[in-house]
């Protein structure tokens, strides 16, 4: 034990290190003259909107229930999905850790390097020119949520034209507090038009538009959350996830580019992702880099391993990659088909309404426009679980359930 001398209520404690194992634990902070209650005065806080979600299914014993709150893919029969090349990448990764030729040392700061590449290559293609001229600088991060923090923090430290944020409403609703514990001041733009179910293009164009210039704006690459409403190109395109992405890229804008591993590998829980920032040098690359190195560090020392020495065994590997399209696209097509028999679902059940928003929508979300009384009249009359702003996460929808979800739906929406 140390005190502190400046202030003497403040004594920072390092625990011994354990006589038994050896471990380290962590320093502790305890405020001397307090033998309890030094938190009394912390009030209770809120659960968070879509994990609370599943705290109200998980108490529900109804057969009948459905959680359509939590975003995680689950297959047909309702359970989590291990994609295959996963499987196959976890195994050869274990193979590896027995005979001798992987550890469990730490990663840099910066993470796996061979990931990095793969991630970025993976949102900007094989061929950019960025990646070329080196002016692009990948740094591993905590999934998306720690990737969008990274960049958060970073923007907060070194964009020095203005700190404000301007995010579409709606939005994955924690951007909110993230970008505000990251200091950055949350603004809005018009995205969704909630009586036409569709995007509202007009109110985007003329919000960005009189954003103060050299504002930051938050742009969902792609399958927004939760509207699962995109703008669309006139065109198609090959990889058509990646196309807003580089499509910006070409317009040669420096994009802060936030990746997530956990949905397109299912390594939700690995917490796998990537922060990129392009830049307009190889120096200024140097630079960014070295910056993130000094944010990083103290916040989490490294990254974690796991989920990226599995994401790399698969995208470096043509096989196994070629394989890894194909599982995501099985994914997609299921919730597809799902989006298909809902509709359906809902006409059998004598819904005379508009539905078609739901199959124009993509990704894993469906914003059904429901409204709040609704979403609580599906949960209490029917078991079935969703945000308060009507998304669907399709993926909870199965060929067992839909059906019911169908008609659920059709009771609560009938006038
Ligand atoms: C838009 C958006 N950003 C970030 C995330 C964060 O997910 P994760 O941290 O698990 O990658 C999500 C998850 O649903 C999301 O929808």
């Amino acid at each position: 034990m140390r005190s502190c001398p400046q202030r003497r209520l403040l004594t920072l404690g390092f625990p011994s290190v354990s006589r038994t194992l050896g471990g380290r634990s962590s320093a502790v902070l305890v405020q001397r003259g307090y033998a309890s209650s030094v938190w009394s005065h912390v009030p209770k806080g809120p659960e968070d909107p879509i994990l609370g979600v599943t705290l109200a299914f998980n108490k529900d014993t109804s057969p009948k229930k459905m959680n359509l709150g939590v975003g995680a893919y689950r297959d047909d029969n309702n359970k989590p999905y291990i994609l295959p090349t996963v499987r196959q990448a976890t195994s050869d990764l274990q193979k590896r850790l027995d005979e001798g030729k992987e550890d469990h040392e730490y990663l840099g700061i910066v993470g796996d390097p061979s990931f990095n590449k793969a991630a970025i290559k993976l949102a900007l293609g094989e061929n950019s020119q960025h990646i070329i001229d080196k002016k692009v600088v990948t740094v591993q991060a905590l999934s998306g949520t720690g990737a969008l923090r990274i960049a958060g923090d970073f923007l907060n430290r070194f964009y020095t034209h203005n700190k404000q944020i301007f995010v579409p409403t709606p939005t994955w609703a924690n951007h909110i507090p993230l970008f505000t514990d990251a200091g950055l001041e949350v603004k809005y733009y018009r995205y969704y038009d909630k009586a036409a179910n569709g995007l509202d293009w007009k109110g985007l164009i003329d919000d960005i538009n009189s954003a103060p210039n050299k504002s930051i704006i938050l742009l969902h690459a792609c399958a927004h959350n939760p509207t699962g409403q995109d703008p669309k190109l006139d065109h198609g395109d090959p990889e058509k996830d990646a196309a807003a992405v580089r499509y910006f890229v070409e317009q040669g804008h420096n994009i802060v580019l936030c990746q997530s591993f956990a949905k397109n590998f299912g390594l939700y829980g690995q917490r796998i992702g990537a922060v990129s920032f392009l830049t307009s040098t190889p120096e200024e690359a140097i630079n960014v880099e070295s910056q993130l190195k000094i944010l990083v560090r103290p916040m989490y020392s490294n990254p974690p391993k796991q989920g990226a020495k599995i994401v790399s065994a698969i995208l470096n590997n043509s096989e196994l990659a070629t394989e890894w399209r194909k599982e995501v696209k099985g994914m997609a097509d299921r919730i597809i088909t799902m989006r298909d028999r809902l509709v359906h679902g809902l006409k059998e059940a004598g819904s005379t309404r508009d539905w078609t928003h739901i199959t124009d929508q993509i990704g894993m979300f469906c914003f059904s426009g429901l409204s709040p009384e609704q979403v609580d009249r599906l949960a209490n009359e029917f078991h079935i679980y969703m945000t308060k702003n009507g998304r669907i996460s399709m993926a909870g929808v199965t060929s067992h359930n839909v059906d019911y979800l169908a008609k659920a739906i059709h009771e609560v929406t009938k006038q």
